[in-house]
C-alpha cells in the first residue's frame, strides 16, 4: 500500500519496520537514534567485507589529529571506527589523500556535503555533533607528542 513494496512478493512478510529493527540496536541521541560504533564494538552488528567471499576487513588502528592551528576543539579522526566497515577506498585517495597536510579541510566544505560530509550528516552521525569531531581539548597533553598531528 506504500506504492515502493511488491504486495505479490512472498519476502514481504519477512520486513521489517525500520524502528523496530533499530530498536534492537543500542540507543544514541542523534541521527537515526543507533550508537552505531557501540554496535560494531559490542558485536550487535557484524559487517561483511565482501557480499559472497569469507574475508576478513582491513582494519587500521591510527588516530590523526587535524585542524590543530584553529579555534574550536581540535579534530580527532579514528581510522578504527571507520574501516571495522569501511574499505580504504571508500576515502584514499580520492577523497583524503594519506601524507599529511596533502588535503585542505574546509567546515564550510563539510556542511556542503564534502570531506567529511559525503558520509556525516548522511549515512553517519550528523553534523550538528560537533564535539564527537572536535573532541580533543587544545590544552591535551596528546597534543604535545612528537608528530601527533597537523
Ligand atoms: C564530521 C566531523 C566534524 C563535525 C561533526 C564538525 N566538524 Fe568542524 N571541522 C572538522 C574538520 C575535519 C575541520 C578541519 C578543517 C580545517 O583544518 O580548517 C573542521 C573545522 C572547523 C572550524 C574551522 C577551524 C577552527 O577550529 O576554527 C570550525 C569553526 C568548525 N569546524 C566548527 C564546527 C562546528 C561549530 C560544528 C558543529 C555545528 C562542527 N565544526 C562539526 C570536522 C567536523
Ligand atoms: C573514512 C575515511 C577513511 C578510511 C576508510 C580510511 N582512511 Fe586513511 N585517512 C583518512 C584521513 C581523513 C586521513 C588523514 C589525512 C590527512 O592527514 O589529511 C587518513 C590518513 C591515512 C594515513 C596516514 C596517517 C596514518 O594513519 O598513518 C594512512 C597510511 C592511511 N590513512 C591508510 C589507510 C588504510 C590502509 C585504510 C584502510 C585499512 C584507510 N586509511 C582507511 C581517512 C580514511
Ligand atoms: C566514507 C564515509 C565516512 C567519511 C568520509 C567519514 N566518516 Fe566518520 N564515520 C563514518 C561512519 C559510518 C561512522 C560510524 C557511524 C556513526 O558513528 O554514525 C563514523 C564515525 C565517526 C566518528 C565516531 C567514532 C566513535 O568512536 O564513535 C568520528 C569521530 C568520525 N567518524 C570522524 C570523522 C571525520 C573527522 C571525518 C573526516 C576527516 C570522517 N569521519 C569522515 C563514516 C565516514
Amino acid at each position: 500500500m506504500d506504492g515502493v513494496h511488491d504486495p505479490k512478493s512472498p519476502a514481504l512478510g519477512l520486513l521489517q519496520e525500520p524502528g523496530e529493527a533499530l530498536s534492537k540496536l543500542p540507543p544514541d541521541t542523534a541521527g537515526n537514534q543507533v550508537a552505531w560504533v557501540r554496535a560494531l564494538e559490542e558485536g550487535t552488528i557484524e559487517p561483511r567485507a565482501t557480499l559472497f567471499r569469507q574475508a576478513p576487513m582491513e582494519v587500521r588502528d591510527t588516530d590523526v589529529l587535524l585542524n590543530l592551528k584553529g579555534s574550536t576543539p581540535v579534530v580527532r579522526f579514528p581510522h578504527k571506527p571507520h574501516t571495522r566497515w569501511l574499505a580504504c577506498s571508500n576515502c584514499h585517495d580520492q577523497l583524503f589523500k594519506k601524507e599529511p597536510g596533502s588535503n585542505v579541510y574546509s567546515m564550510e566544505r563539510i556542511l556542503q556535503g564534502e570531506q567529511c560530509g559525503v558520509c556525516h550528516g548522511a549515512v553517519a552521525f550528523p553534523l550538528t555533533e560537533c564535539n564527537r569531531c572536535h573532541s580533543v581539548p587544545r590544552r591535551s597533553p596528546a597534543l604535545a607528542a612528537p608528530g601527533a598531528g597537523r
